[in-house]
């Protein structure tokens, strides 16, 4: 078995928590090892390294690495034992904001490396063979980073990529500002290689990634317009290259959607017509106490002026109950606000206290069945307007790029515009293409349908 394996190279498992971020961090790490003779493995038991890619945004978050880390030091301790060895890695958040503390409680780590510093993995992997120190990288060296990772490979007609990264905005409840340090933004030159080599590797879709992507910026390459490029522009820029059919990006803020990438938004085809703008909270006094920067009327008339520009947009958001001082009045408000803007879809959650942000230590604390009465009762709303949502697209024909087989023998599931998983009886060959889709069902969690023949009007 030993030797098997040894002739087929080294084994890497990476379990991924949190955020898309983290996704394309993952599959970037996998791009570094592969060169080192490092497969991916299905399952951690057998792995020769196993990397814990983390997540820190939230209590629990936070607590499933330490309990991952409890069950792997049994499979390495076993593993010690029948002669082998298997090497452990921390990356990702909870790595950049508790590093001291995982290599002083969890002696099994053999490695800790935080989201700016996971470049420097292969050399660290060399001195984890020749040592057993503490080993912990948390610099902040992005541009460093991007310079260092391995060519691109695709994975599917689907592609996350980075191109801005960190935060600056200091929202108090949120961890990422510490994690992954101030806002960096990828140059044209590098996004632009890196899209075509995806597109020429089969993706159709590319989803531009960033803590705040909306803040991206940048100086215009040569021979282009304008001085400096907003996201806009760079999303304009990315839908000349050959095959590259849709670009999606998120998360945005409230406070850098500017017009440049509302009139993007209004006239590029290739843009999907689905926003991620997070508001969080309804109430104008919690969200100044949350440092947002703006208020609730704001970000209706943003949505306004956003829908003015391309009516047919679906709007997804993310929100917290129960920050402190958060009163039923507060939370009221912010059903009152779902109410008036219409979700397609949403990510909600009870706030959690950080340590070392300033909400951790804010007074009036949300007690916990407070929290969980006004999660409930807002979910119950959120997940009334996804059905709605997604009712009305029966009877209409949607775009659907297709991403996979589905579990049914002869199923494809693909995307609509909207971001909804679609269920279609399809040939395999069509993976990776796009076509018409007459929406005929929608089960709680996806819509399904059947190809429109050629020549039948899709209307
Ligand atoms: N950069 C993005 C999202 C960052 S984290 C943005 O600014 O919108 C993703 C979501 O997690 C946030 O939008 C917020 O809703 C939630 N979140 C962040 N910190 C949290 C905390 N301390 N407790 C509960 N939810 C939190
Ligand atoms: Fe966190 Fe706020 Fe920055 Fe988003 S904008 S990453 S919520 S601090
Ligand atoms: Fe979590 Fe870090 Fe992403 S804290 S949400 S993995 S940026």
């Amino acid at each position: 078995m030993t030797e098997t394996r040894r002739k087929q190279g080294k084994s890497v498992f990476i379990r991924t928590y949190g955020c898309q971020m983290n996704v394309y961090d993952s599959e970037r790490m996998a791009g570094l090892l592969k060169p080192l003779g490092y497969g991916l493995a299905d399952a951690p038991d057998d792995a020769d390294l196993v990397i814990l890619n983390t997540c820190h945004i939230r209590e629990k978050a936070a607590e499933k690495v330490y309990s991952e880390l409890g069950r792997l030091k049994k499979m390495k301790s076993e593993k010690a034992r029948a002669g082998g060895d298997m090497k452990i890695a921390v990356a990702g958040c909870v790595a950049q904001a508790e590093g001291p503390e995982i290599t002083a409680r969890a002696r099994h780590v053999d490695m800790v490396v935080g989201p700016q510093a996971y470049h420097r993995l292969p050399e660290l992997l060399a001195r984890a063979a020749r040592d057993d120190g503490d080993i912990l990288e948390t610099d902040f060296a992005v541009d460093e980073k991007f310079d260092r990772l391995a060519k691109r490979s695709a994975d599917g007609p689907t592609a996350f990529l980075t191109i801005q990264e960190g935060c600056d905005k200091f929202c108090t409840f949120c961890v990422v500002p510490y994690t992954r340090g101030a806002e960096v933004s990828r140059g044209v030159d590098a996004i632009v290689a890196e899209a075509r080599a995806l597109a020429a590797q089969g993706v159709r879709e590319i989803t531009l990634l960033g803590q705040n992507v909306n803040a991206w910026r940048s100086a215009a390459p040569s021979g282009e317009s304008g001085a400096r490029w907003g996201l806009g522009e760079l999303c304009r820029h990315l839908a000349k290259i050959d095959g590259i059919e849709r670009i999606r990006f998120t998360t945005s803020h409230p406070r850098d959607m500017d017009d440049g990438l509302i009139a993007a938004l209004g006239e590029e085809t290739k843009l999907m017509p689905y926003l991620h703008l997070p508001v969080q909270a309804g109430s104008d006094k919690i969200l100044k106490a949350m440092n947002r920067g703006h208020t609730a009327a704001h970000y209706i008339r943003q949505i306004e002026q956003i829908r003015a520009a391309r009516p047919d947009i679906a709007i997804s958001g993310d929100f917290i109950v129960g920050f402190p001082g958060e009163t039923n009045e507060d939370f009221e408000g912010t059903l009152a606000l779902v109410e008036e803007i219409g979700y397609a879809s949403a990510y909600s959650f009870k706030y959690s206290r950080r340590p070392g942000t300033p909400g951790a230590v804010m007074p009036k604390q949300v007690a916990e069945p407070e929290k969980d009465e006004r999660l409930a009762r807002l979910q119950t709303l959120l997940e009334a307007q996804r059905r709605d949502f997604n009712q009305r697209q029966i009877g209409g024909v949607l775009p659907v790029l297709f991403e996979k087989p589905g579990r049914h023998e002869g199923q494809l599931i693909g995307r609509s515009p909207y971001l909804q998983s679609v269920h279609v009886t399809a040939p395999q060959s069509m993976l990776g293409s796009i076509a018409p889709v007459r929406i005929d069902d929608t089960t709680p969690n996806a819509l399904a349908g059947v190809l429109v023949k050629q020549g039948e009007a899709a209307a």
